[in-house]
């Protein structure tokens, strides 16, 4: 008999149809958003659950689902779980890391790009018909070449990141992380390692690439706003929370800040209601990994950790370590 999977979110008919070869699969493709009820109700008598960071993975729904082995998140954040929880409940955790990496890090450039060169704001202006003459400061922004990038948080997206700015763009990259780089590492992305005050006071550009927890929280609010450059801009691709955004939207009205570039946003996808008022940002709707071809390996990757872990008895990017009771 096959064991059984649940797909949380919509994903790709040819992943179901992997997954279908090994398991009796109940999919999601209306989208139906559960609440953690209806998710723990779902997750009965499942073998395994692929899961998206909209739902998440707790003790009560746990202790719930005695038949869960393996939770397999579409992507490389797994905030919505919890791990020690997972653990010891003997549930491997899994996420998808290195397959977006490159994607990602496209993406914060062009974030980046399009907060410092005033992209969406200038668009919005010419396709209101306000476009009548041109103005030697019409939508002058800051200069991305040549200046000074500042990335919080220097894993492997991060380093994607300093790569493009030191090397594409002549940038001089600086950074904060919780451990500094291999020298080997920082040669090869042209990065200085810096204390949190002094990348707040000396970037252009800071760039957010931390993974949210508790420690993280806020790591930007209004005391570490204030230290930033009145020119500087603030690009977050990194989860909501990392910034407290009524803070952001405070000094983004005062102009404490030039702009920001935010991918993700704290309560998403409620916006803060300030944010949406104003002009000098840009807003996305989380969609930083988002091509087709990554898409397609984010959810690949979940599915083969699937039948990794359920055929094979080995995850193949575990985010825990599981004893298995015989
Ligand atoms: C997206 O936010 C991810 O964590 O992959």
């Amino acid at each position: 008999m096959k064991l059984k999977v649940f797909v949380g979110r919509p994903v790709f008919e040819e992943v179901l149809d992997s997954l279908r070869q090994h398991f009796e699969v109940t999919d999601n493709q209306a989208d139906v958003l559960f609440t953690p009820e209806e998710l723990t109700r779902k997750l009965q008598g499942q073998a395994g659950a692929i899961t998206t960071g909209t739902e998440r993975i707790d003790a009560a729904l746990l202790a719930a689902c005695p038949q869960l082995k393996v939770v397999a998140n579409m992507a490389v954040g797994f905030n919505n779980f919890d791990v020690p929880a997972m653990t010891a409940a003997a549930v491997q955790a899994t996420n998808t890391p290195d397959v977006l990496t490159e994607t990602t890090a496209d993406f914060g450039f062009a974030l980046l790009m399009a907060t410092a060169r005033r992209l969406t704001e200038s668009e919005h202006f010419l396709r209101a018909g306000k476009w009548t003459k041109w103005r030697y400061d019409m939508f002058a922004g800051a200069e991305v070449h040549g200046s000074t990038l500042g990335i919080m948080g220097m894993g492997r997206i991060g380093q994607g990141i300093a790569r493009r700015a030191a090397h594409g763009f002549g940038m001089q990259v600086i950074y904060h992380n919780r451990s500094r780089l291999s020298p080997d590492l920082e040669a090869q992305c042209k990065a200085r390692y810096v204390s949190k005050p002094e990348l707040l006071q000396t970037a252009d550009h800071v760039m957010l690439v931390v993974p949210y927890s508790a420690d993280s929280h806020h790591t930007i609010g209004a005391a570490e706003l204030a230290q930033m450059k009145s020119t500087a801009t603030l690009v977050n691709i990194a989860r909501g929370g990392i910034v407290d955004d009524a803070a952001l939207a405070q000094a983004l009205k005062d102009r404490r800040i030039a702009g920001a570039g935010l991918d993700v946003f704290e309560g998403e996808p409620q916006v803060h209601p300030e944010l949406l008022t104003l002009q000098n940002v840009v807003l996305t709707p989380h969609i930083a990994s988002a091509t087709v071809k990554t898409r397609m390996a984010m959810a690949q990757l979940a599915a083969d950790n699937l039948i990794a872990y359920l055929i094979r008895g080995q995850a193949l990017t575990p985010l825990n370590t599981v004893q298995v009771q015989a």
